[in-house]
C-alpha cells in the first residue's frame, strides 16, 4: 500500500478554495514550533510545476522546528527556520528549502486558521534559481491521514468596513491633528477624494486580521552596543557626501502593491549602492503583481517573499519588461526578459521576531536600505511634513464603523537622524511625489512607532557584470 495512495484522501479534502488576500490565516511562533510530519513527492520538477492538486506523495519524514531558530530531522541535519508574519513558515534542512503558507478555510468574514497543516506548496535545492522542485505538505497531527475535525488554531473574523464609500475630505480631522501636536504636520490630499474607503486601506497596506500583535523588538546586547559606537548620527542614503543612492518615487495607485513597492524599492537602491550609481535599473512591481506565487498581486503580500524569496527563486525583471498597470491579471512577463536575482534574505536580527533599531541601523548604513512593515490608522494617510507619531485621533466620518481599522503597510526605510532631540527614520513610501516631504515621510524612531521596528527585512541584490 504506497503512502502516495493513502495520502489522496487526505489531500483532496485539503482542496478548499484559496481566497486571495494577504492571506488570512493567523498562526502563531507557539501553533508552528514543534514536530512537523513532512510528505513530499520527487524532486524532479521546475519552477513553474502547480503543486495545488498534487497528491504523489513518495517520502515522509519529521522535522523538529525549534526554539528559537533551530531545526533537526530524522536523519541528523540541522538547519534553521522563520516564521513568516502569522502566515506560514520557511524551513532550511539538508540542502533543501520548504516554505508553506499556513491551512485555512474561509466562510464570509469567518476565517478559520489549522495551524498544524500547511497547504500544499513547494520545496528545492538551497541557492539562487534552484533546481530540483518538489511538492509538500505538512502535518502536526499524529495521523495526518484522518485529519477531520481539524485542529482548530483560531476563529477571527475582518472587520466590516464601508468599503465602497467614497472618501470624503474631513478638514476637522486634518486640524484637530494639528491642534494636538506640532511633531508633524497633516494636511488633506486631493486625490484620496477619488477613493473608496476600500482604495485608501488597499493602499495602505490591506485589512489585517483584528488583534494580531507584531512581535516586540529585542533587546540590544552589548556587542551590537559597541557597533552602534561606528555609525554616524545621522545617514541619509539620498545624499551621501553629495550622492543619492535611491531610485525615484513611485505610485502605486489604488492596488495593494506596497509590499512589491518597497521590496523592489530596496533593490533598485542597493544595486545603485554596489555598482557606484552605474545600474540604475528600475524593477517591475507588475511582475510581482501578476506573476509571483509568493504574494496575492492587488491583494498584498511580504516583503521577505518578495524582495527575498522570489527574487531568489525567481528573479525580478526591468520596468519595461512589464510595466506597472496596478491592478491584478495573468501573468504578461516575456519569459525572454533578463533576471536579475537576490540572495541572502532574512529578516533582521536573524528571523521573524529577533529584529531592532540598533540592528536595523546597522545594516541599513552597511548595506543599504532596508524593507519594514508599519500599521498605518488614519492621521498616517494626511502627514504633510515633520516627525510623524500616531495621534491616537479618529476620523469618524470616513472610519465611522470602525475608527480602529488599521492596515499593515510596507515602505522602505533610507536614513536616520534626529531633530529636537526627536529621533526619527527617513522612509520612501509608494504615494508619488505630492505625498509628504516629497513622497518621503520621517517618523519617531526607537521606540517602535507603529509597529516599524519589529520585522525588517533585508537582502542582496547580485550585481551582473
Ligand atoms: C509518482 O511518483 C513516482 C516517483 O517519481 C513516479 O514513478 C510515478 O509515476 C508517479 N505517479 C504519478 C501518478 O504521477
Ligand atoms: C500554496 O498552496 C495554495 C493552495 O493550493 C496555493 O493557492 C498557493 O498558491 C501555494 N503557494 C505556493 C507558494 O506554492
Ligand atoms: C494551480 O491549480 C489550481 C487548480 O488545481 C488553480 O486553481 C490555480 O489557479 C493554479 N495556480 C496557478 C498559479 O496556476
Ligand atoms: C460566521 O460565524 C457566525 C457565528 O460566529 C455565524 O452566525 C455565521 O453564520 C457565520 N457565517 C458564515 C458565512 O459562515
Ligand atoms: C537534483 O538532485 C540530484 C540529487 O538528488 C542531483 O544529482 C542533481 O544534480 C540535481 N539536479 C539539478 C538540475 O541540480
Ligand atoms: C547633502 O548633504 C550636505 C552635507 O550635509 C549638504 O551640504 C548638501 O546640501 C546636501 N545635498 C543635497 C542635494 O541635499
Ligand atoms: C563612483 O562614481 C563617481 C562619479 O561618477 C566617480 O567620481 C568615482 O570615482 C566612482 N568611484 C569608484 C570607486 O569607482
Amino acid at each position: 500500500m504506497s503512502l502516495s495512495k493513502s495520502l489522496c484522501a487526505f489531500i483532496l479534502f485539503t482542496i478548499l478554495s484559496f481566497v486571495a488576500s494577504d492571506t488570512p490565516a493567523d498562526c502563531r511562533y507557539d501553533d508552528i514550533r514543534g514536530e512537523w510530519t513532512f510528505y513530499e513527492g520527487p524532486r524532479t520538477f521546475d519552477k513553474n510545476y502547480n503543486c495545488s492538486a498534487f497528491a504523489n506523495f513518495t517520502q515522509k519524514f519529521k522535522v523538529n522546528l525549534l526554539f528559537p531558530n533551530t531545526a533537526t530531522d530524522e536523519d541528523g541535519n540541522v538547519g534553521y527556520w522563520t516564521m513568516i508574519y502569522n502566515q506560514g513558515f520557511e524551513l532550511v534542512i539538508g540542502g533543501r528549502k520548504y516554505f508553506a503558507f499556513s491551512y485555512f478555510r474561509q466562510e464570509g468574514d469567518n476565517v478559520t486558521s489549522f495551524c498544524k497543516h500547511t497547504f500544499v506548496n513547494s520545496s528545492h535545492d538551497v541557492g539562487v534559481d534552484p533546481k530540483n522542485w518538489s511538492c509538500f505538505v505538512g502535518s502536526k497531527e499524529d495521523n495526518p491521514l484522518y485529519p477531520t475535525p481539524y485542529a482548530k488554531s483560531s476563529t477571527l473574523k475582518f472587520s466590516k468596513i464601508n468599503a465602497h464609500t467614497f472618501y470624503r475630505k474631513n478638514l476637522d480631522f486634518i486640524e484637530s491633528i494639528n491642534r494636538k501636536q506640532k511633531s508633524w504636520k497633516a494636511r488633506h490630499y486631493d486625490f484620496m477624494e477619488k477613493m473608496t474607503i476600500g482604495d485608501l486601506i488597499r493602499m495602505s497596506g490591506g485589512k489585517k486580521t483584528i488583534g494580531f500583535q507584531k512581535p516586540k523588538p529585542t533587546q540590544v546586547i552589548p556587542e551590537i552596543e559597541n557597533m552602534l559606537k561606528d555609525l554616524p548620527d545621522s545617514f541619509d542614503w539620498r545624499n551621501v557626501s553629495g550622492i543619492n543612492y535611491v531610485s525615484p518615487i513611485r505610485t502605486q495607485q489604488t492596488c495593494g502593491s506596497c509590499y512589491a513597492f518597497a521590496s523592489l524599492a530596496m533593490h533598485e537602491a542597493r544595486l545603485r549602492i554596489y555598482t557606484n550609481n552605474s545600474d540604475q535599473t528600475i524593477f517591475s512591481t507588475q511582475d510581482i503583481v501578476e506573476c509571483s506565487r509568493y504574494s496575492q498581486g492587488c491583494d498584498g503580500g511580504f516583503p521577505y517573499l518578495v524582495a527575498g524569496k522570489y527574487a531568489e527563486d525567481y528573479g525580478l525583471v526591468d520596468e519595461n519588461c512589464n510595466p506597472y498597470k496596478g491592478i491584478d491579471g495573468k501573468c504578461h512577463t516575456d519569459p525572454k526578459c533578463f533576471r536579475h536575482y537576490a540572495t541572502k534574505y532574512r529578516y533582521i536580527g536573524g528571523f521573524y521576531g529577533a529584529c531592532n533599531e540598533a540592528l536595523m541601523r546597522i545594516s541599513l548604513v552597511k548595506n543599504g536600505p532596508i524593507a519594514v512593515s508599519f500599521e498605518v490608522y488614519p492621521d498616517f494617510r494626511f502627514y504633510e511634513s515633520g516627525i510623524y507619531h500616531h495621534t491616537g485621533l479618529e476620523d469618524k466620518l470616513n472610519f465611522r464603523f470602525d475608527p480602529f481599522e488599521i492596515t499593515n503597510h510596507v515602505v522602505v526605510i533610507v536614513g536616520y537622524g534626529s531633530e529636537n532631540g526627536q529621533d526619527y527614520w527617513i522612509v520612501k513610501n509608494s504615494w508619488g511625489t505630492g505625498w509628504g516631504e516629497k513622497g518621503f515621510f520621517r517618523i519617531r524612531r526607537g521606540n517602535d512607532e507603529c509597529s516599524i521596528e519589529s520585522i525588517a527585512m533585508e537582502a542582496d541584490i547580485i550585481v551582473d557584470n
